[in-house]
């Protein structure tokens, strides 16, 4: 039982997993999900590419069954995300090749309006805003994705004012809902934090509807651990947001016979269970997400060489990572 009101959710793809349910006969994979979370996020079904892949047309079925299945199984749901820089469907790619920047606040406005609209009241929380920040290593270092994003490119002049609107829209279509920015590299303090925490205090001075920041929390064993989660966790809260662990994985290299050493198997669950510990230490954290629980769906092994990133096998066999969030909990 998760201490006062924290969630502990996992990503799903409703589109590949649920849009067969039927709560009588469960598959394996559902019922895990129903059973060990009590908070759903739509891995990909509310992404723009999926929800809305031609002009005026939108295809609801696989966000309508993440939302059918956490409703028929008591869990909430997380909103994920209807301002990104990936995913979005050719139309909006090459629509954008000439958008004015009024051009991209129309489509994005009717978009964030009906999207939210939609599903006004079955929303918990909706991560608005989605990596808006480069990286150090990116060229121009930390700063808004002016480039990649095409609305945030299309009002590059004044990408905030927009951010503010996307964030007021939103809080239009569903008063209820708490709305997130979310990024990566997001966990400890470090310059994309300090970008992102100087970002929600304008925003915030603005009188911006931002109720949140999220910490996607994708961590690599390629790469040192940031001791101080808690300390910016408790910057954030400080300002009066929420805050959130929104896609926790935590992948590694493997051997050449694909398999994690024992080392590599104790490191993952210390920082599984550390990104836990900091969330149940500041009390404005609300939710604790796995990007989904299960080896077989990560998204890890199609995108780096490295895998294991998920706290049960394909199996379903629980890693000594889940006993540790168990054991926290
Ligand atoms: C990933 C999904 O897990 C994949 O299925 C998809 O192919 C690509 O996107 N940060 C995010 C998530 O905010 O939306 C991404 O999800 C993972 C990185």
């Amino acid at each position: 039982e998760a201490p006062r009101d924290l969630k502990i959710g996992s990503a799903v793809w409703g589109q590949n997993e649920l849009l067969d349910y039927d709560k009588k006969n469960p598959t394996e994979f559902q019922q895990i999900l129903a059973s060990e979370f009590n908070s759903i996020t739509p891995e990909n079904d509310m992404k723009w590419a999926e929800i809305h892949p031609e002009p005026g047309v939108y295809d609801f079925s696989g966000a309508d069954a993440v939302v059918a299945f956490a409703k028929a199984n008591n869990q909430e749901v997380r909103g994920h995300t209807l301002l990104w820089h990936s995913q979005n469907p050719q139309w909006v790619i090459d629509a954008s090749a000439t958008w004015s920047c009024d051009e991209a606040r129309d489509v994005l406005e009717e978009h964030v309006r009906t999207v939210v609209g939609r599903y006004a009241g079955e929303i918990y929380e909706w991560d608005v805003a989605n990596e808006i920040f480069q990286d150090d290593w990116d060229a121009g270092g930390v700063r808004l994705r002016t480039e990649a994003n095409p609305f945030l490119k299309a009002c590059a002049e004044d990408p905030v004012a927009l951010l503010g609107d996307v964030f007021r829209w939103a809080h239009e279509a569903d008063p209820e809902a708490v709305l997130f920015l979310n990024d990566y590299n997001a966990e400890g303090v470090n310059t994309k934090t300090d970008a992102y925490y100087a970002l929600a205090q304008e925003l915030l001075a603005d009188g911006v509807p931002l109720h949140g920041m999220g910490a996607q929390g994708h961590l690599s064993l390629m790469y040192g651990f940031d001791e101080s989660i808690q300390a910016n966790f408790e910057r954030f809260a400080a300002l009066g947001l929420k805050v959130a662990v929104t896609e926790a994985d935590v992948r590694m290299p493997l051997g050449d016979d694909g398999e994690p050493t024992e080392e590599q198997i104790a490191l993952q669950a210390e920082r599984y269970d550390a990104m836990l510990e900091a969330c149940i230490n500041v009390s404005a954290c609300t939710s604790y997400t796995v990007w989904g629980f299960d080896d077989a769906r990560s998204w890890v092994p199609g995108v780096f060489p490295e895998g294991y990133a998920t706290i049960m096998t394909e199996d379903f066999e629980k890693k000594p990572a889940y006993y540790a969030l168990l054991e926290t909990l």
